[in-house]
């Protein structure tokens, strides 16, 4: 196998205090001098994906775990192809590979933070950056552990028409819920209605949104990716013993002042439960959410859409997508 004589990679620069910014990253074009040790591989990066807690994780601040260090390769789950091999190591060149690869076109890395990845029947291997990888795995612990959902209940989901929304609504309608969602735009409400099955989207930058939302049903569980003020406005509209499950709160993640919880006091007279998860912790669970998604994937009920840039260069911009609505599905770099 022969290496190219340079390859590039993004470093971070500095913090962001709200969007990212041309100075956030550094892109630099190093000699290419990898070659994997014992228990190491080599790979070509393949597919980037591109997460909210990206941007989260470059606050100073703690978030679900350290901040991203300075000078350091932005963090990213990838996609990628083993190339080489260091001494006992039990993957092979042309072994695909998810793991946290970074914005680099090759790394050096420990085989045991890699997964093989073993694409069945029906799926491509992008699907592992998708529904049957850390989103739809979020979608599953969320809904079903955290969530408990039973049938004939009445999911309402925030952040509907991404990556882990898009999800949460097939899982749910597919077990027999009925599912009312929230998105920013006209188009991705039509996808989701006409697509995803949902019984009704709303549009919250719609000017009659909250004239809309107070006309539909009370939910059990709230799937929440956004906080802020849609949380607010959610919890009046819970059902005795409603679960509200906080996945994420992209509405605060690019340094924006996050609101109080004006409604909380609606949580007693509905005996409601407030329930953060990460993924973090779950790994005990993740191939067992793994065995649910694929049979619904095989089923043909769980569906991705995919917004896919080409190119490394176009990381940044990426990122910055998922903030101003642009993103349009699962957001991945193609390298
Ligand atoms: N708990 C966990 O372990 C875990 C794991 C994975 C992801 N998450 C969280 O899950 C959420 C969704 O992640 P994802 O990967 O699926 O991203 P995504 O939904 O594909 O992309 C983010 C979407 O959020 C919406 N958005 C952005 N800013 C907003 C705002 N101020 N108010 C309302 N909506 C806004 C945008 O859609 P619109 O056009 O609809 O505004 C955007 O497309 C994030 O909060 C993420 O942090 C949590």
């Amino acid at each position: 196998m022969s290496f190219p004589e340079h390859y590039s990679r993004f470093l971070i620069a500095e913090r962001p205090n709200d969007i990212i910014t041309p100075e956030t990253f550094c892109f630099e074009t190093v000699p290419f001098s990898l070659q994997p040790g014992k228990g190491e591989v080599l790979v070509q990066t393949q597919y980037l994906s591109i997460d909210p807690a990206q941007r989260l994780l470059l606050n100073a601040d703690r978030a679900y775990r350290e901040p991203l260090e300075l000078g350091t390769v932005m963090t990213a789950i990838g996609l990628g192809v083993v190339r080489e091999v260091g001494e006992s190591v039990s993957l092979v060149p042309g072994d695909i590979v998810s793991g946290n690869l970074g914005w680099t076109e090759y790394i050096v890395f420990e085989e045991k933070g890699l997964q093989k990845i073993d694409v069945p029947q029906g799926a491509q291997v992008l699907d592992f950056l998708g529904p049957l990888g850390h989103i739809g795995i979020t979608a599953v612990i969320g809904l079903l552990d955290y969530g408990q959902l039973k049938l004939g209940e009445t999911v309402l989901v925030s952040g509907a028409a991404g990556a882990v929304g898009t999800i949460v609504c097939q899982l749910a309608k597919a077990r027999g819920a009925k599912v009312y969602a929230i998105a920013g735009s006209a188009e991705k409400c039509a996808y989701l209605e006409k697509e995803a099955g949902v019984h009704k989207a709303l549009n919250y930058k719609a000017p009659n949104f909250k004239e809309e939302f107070s006309t539909i049903e009370t939910f059990d569980i709230f799937f929440d990716n956004v906080g802020g003020e849609i949380l607010n406005l959610a919890l009046t509209k819970m059902n005795l013993h409603a679960r509200i499950i906080i996945c994420g709160a992209i509405s605060g993640y690019n340094g924006q002042e996050t609101p109080p919880l004006t409604t909380y006091r609606s949580l007693l007279p509905k005996r409601a439960r407030i329930q953060a998860f990460s993924l973090m912790d779950e790994a005990a669970r993740f191939s067992s959410a793994l065995q649910v998604l694929i049979g619904e994937f095989q089923k043909g009920t769980l569906r991705q859409k995919y917004h896919i840039l080409e190119g490394l260069p176009s990381a940044p911009k990426a990122l910055d997508m998922l903030f101003t609505g642009e993103s349009n599905g699962k957001l991945i770099v193609k390298l």
